[in-house]
């Protein structure tokens, strides 16, 4: 027992050091060859050997996570799918066109591959879902237990399935929402968000699936469009402001929601997926937090980089009334506690980054 709680340990710290950033774009496998940091036992983490399947990688948060593990795992160790084609696929890169509603094709699906691990993206997000409601419910509860099933009965390892700011709801504490509240969440997407919550506790609990997932905030990016949020304009705004130098918000001026940028959410993720199952104490969603603004103050500071750049407000837009029941701020003390989470960008570094990355591509 002791012997298993020091070679866990070991692992964990070499992972850390991989994590940190020191070895760039290198694989976990070439770093080992290339660097003493990283002793030779390492290879032994490496060669249990990992097998990943990505659903719905084809969206703004796949996107990125696809790269990140195929980094980590190795490129012929990480199969991404979708229901669309990808708009860039490399040479060595394995994709399959799925729709996670299509059980029997699923079922062949992991039975070609065996993934010992899983990562369910495809998902209706909030401003679409409350123009298909029904398709919401479906796509998002149908497709998870699809998962879930499948997960129990072909043995994967480990699942990672993401939940939402949007369980809560407008009884829930609006400031720093705890993780334990009331969640009354009011658009379909909240609904099946905390539906999927409880029964990724259930299968953990009934079937000992080691299921882990995090409650994102908004999230901002540069590389892939946004689909379909609430907190959309966070990603706009930059695009917008780059090509025509003003952006109407379709949220009021001090609507404030937490966020995350892309970075910290890809880490987050590997890191939750990293600890040690015995340090994962919540088995329905983490909270997590970055940061909270309102379109007023990521307004300011990009007006600090591009001084001409002008904003007005829209009233009466669908998302306000979405907004306005999700939390302003959240305590994410159990992530924290669990696993180490702790978000490194700020309004000011992100703000940065996203000028700098989309300056060239807009
Ligand atoms: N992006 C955010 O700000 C945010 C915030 C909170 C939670 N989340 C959650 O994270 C997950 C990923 O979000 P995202 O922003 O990358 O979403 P996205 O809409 O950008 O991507 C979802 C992907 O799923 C694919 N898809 C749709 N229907 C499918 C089907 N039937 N079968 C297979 N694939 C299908 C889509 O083609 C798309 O590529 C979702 O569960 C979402 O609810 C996202």
């Amino acid at each position: 027992m002791q012997f298993i709680a020091h070679n866990a340990t070991f692992f964990h710290e070499n992972l850390q050091i991989y994590n940190s950033g020191y070895f760039g774009e290198k694989s976990i496998n070439e770093a080992i060859d290339c660097c003493p940091i990283l002793p030779k036992k390492c290879a032994n983490f490496v060669s249990m050997k990992e097998r990943i399947l990505m659903i719905g990688s084809n969206g703004q948060i796949g996107s990125e996570l696809a790269t990140a593990l195929r980094r980590r795992f190795g490129t012929e160790n990480v199969i991404t799918s979708d229901i669309r084609e990808p708009t860039v696929l490399k040479e060595d890169e394995i994709f399959e066109i799925i729709n996670v509603l299509d059980k029997p094709a699923l079922t062949d699906l992991f039975e070609k591959y065996k993934p010992t691990q899983l990562y369910l993206l495809a998902a209706m997000l909030s401003a679409t879902g409350e123009k298909y409601p029904q398709k919401a419910w479906d796509l998002n509860i149908n497709g998870l237990l699809n998962v879930l099933d499948l997960a129990v009965e072909l043995d994967v390892k480990k699942v990672f399935w993401p939940s939402s700011i949007a369980v809560f709801g407008p009884h829930s504490p609006k400031q720093n929402t705890d993780q334990y509240c009331v969640m009354d969440p009011v658009s379909i997407y909240g609904v099946t968000k905390l539906a999927g919550e409880r029964l990724c506790e259930y299968y953990h609990h009934k079937y000992k699936l080691d299921i882990r997932s995090v409650r994102f905030p908004g999230i901002i990016s540069w590389k892939t469009a946004p689909g379909g949020g609430t907190t959309d304009y966070a990603v706009d705004i930059f695009i917008e402001a780059l090509k025509y130098g003003r952006y109407t918000c379709f949220l009021s001026a001090n609507t404030a929601l937490p966020m995350l940028y892309m970075e910290d959410a890809v880490r987050g993720t590997m890191e939750l997926m990293d600890a040690p199952v015995e340090q994962i104490s919540i088995r329905s969603s983490y909270n997590l937090a970055g940061l909270s603004f309102t379109p007023s103050e990521i307004g300011k500071e990009i007006k600090k980089i591009l001084p001409n750049f002008e904003m007005s407000y829209v009233d009466d837009d669908p998302r306000q009334a979405i907004a306005d029941t999700w939390p302003a701020s959240i305590d994410d003390a159990y992530a924290r506690r669990d696993w180490g989470w702790k978000p490194k960008f700020d309004l000011e570094s992100i703000t940065e980054d996203m000028i700098a990355n989309l300056k060239t591509n807009v």
